[in-house]
């Protein structure tokens, strides 16, 4: 069974809050359209851990926070997941709906939301997954999320977190992947430069990059009472963490 609209009720916000997300939607609006070839096919192996750890069947009422176009939210309900797809973004709800209807997946629903805001019912679903999307919050608001879905959980329910995953420069892997990643946007010519420069200034302001360590994840997903937790490294950047509620 779904989530309606009526169950998820919204948590107040500041101004500044809300500015965030104007922002944001507008910047997902006008990405939305070139996500699924130009964003989401470098994130593939992500997206692929994370469907698999879901451990999805027939009716595993699931939760996709920052759902995209349908990048987990889509294979979940194929294999027979009851999928409530929620994001920031009208246009990614509508590209997520779109696929729903051509692909017949009734039980995929989509709604517009910043997650921070969204408030289920406790213990009204059996998994809650996240791709690529929680580094874009501030690291208290993160924790939040973690919490939340703790709560919306029912015993033996999982959340799975796919993100970037790395700190700021603090260990020897954190530094590594920074290498990396700057050695492959300077490898890029002008366009790579470009990008290279916007990171460097969103990443050391922490204005939209926020990535933390799986160490700190593991934490998050400790201090909100989850058991079992288990974080895998994916790719460089990138790693799952999974938890479960007891
Ligand atoms: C990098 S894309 C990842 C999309 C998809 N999960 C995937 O794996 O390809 C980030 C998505 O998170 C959404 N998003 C960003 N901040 C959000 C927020 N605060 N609440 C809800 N959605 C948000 C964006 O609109 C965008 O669709």
């Amino acid at each position: 069974m779904e989530l309606t609209e009526r169950e998820m009720s919204a948590a107040p916000a500041d101004w500044f809050q809300r500015a965030r997300w104007w922002a944001g939607s507008r910047l997902w609006d006008r990405r939305a359209p070139k996500w699924e070839e130009e964003g989401a096919a470098g994130l593939q192996s992500v997206i692929d851990a994370v469907v698999e750890a879901a451990g999805a069947g027939p009716g595993t009422v699931t939760i996709d926070l920052g759902c995209g176009s349908g990048q987990l939210s889509v294979p979940l309900a194929k294999q027979g997941a009851h999928v409530t797809a929620v994001d920031i973004s009208s246009r990614m709800v509508e590209l997520v709906r779109e696929r729903a209807a051509q692909e017949h997946l009734e039980h995929l629903s989509a709604t517009v939301s910043p997650i921070e805001r969204l408030v289920l019912p406790p213990a009204s679903v059996d998994l809650v997954v996240t791709n690529y999307v929680l580094h874009h919050l501030r690291d208290a608001d993160k924790a939040a999320v973690v919490r939340a879905a703790a709560t919306w959980l029912r015993p033996g329910g999982q959340l799975v977190v796919g993100d970037m995953m790395f700190g700021r420069g603090r260990t020897d892997r954190d530094r590594e992947i920074i290498k990396s990643k700057v050695a492959t946007m300077l490898g890029r010519g002008p366009g790579g430069w470009w990008r290279l420069t916007k990171n460097v200034f969103r990443f050391t302001l922490r204005l939209r990059e926020r990535p933390v360590s799986m160490d700190t994840w593991v934490r998050y997903f400790e201090s909100a009472g989850l058991v079992g937790v288990s974080p895998r490294s994916v790719v460089a950047e990138a790693g799952i963490v999974v938890g479960r509620k007891p």
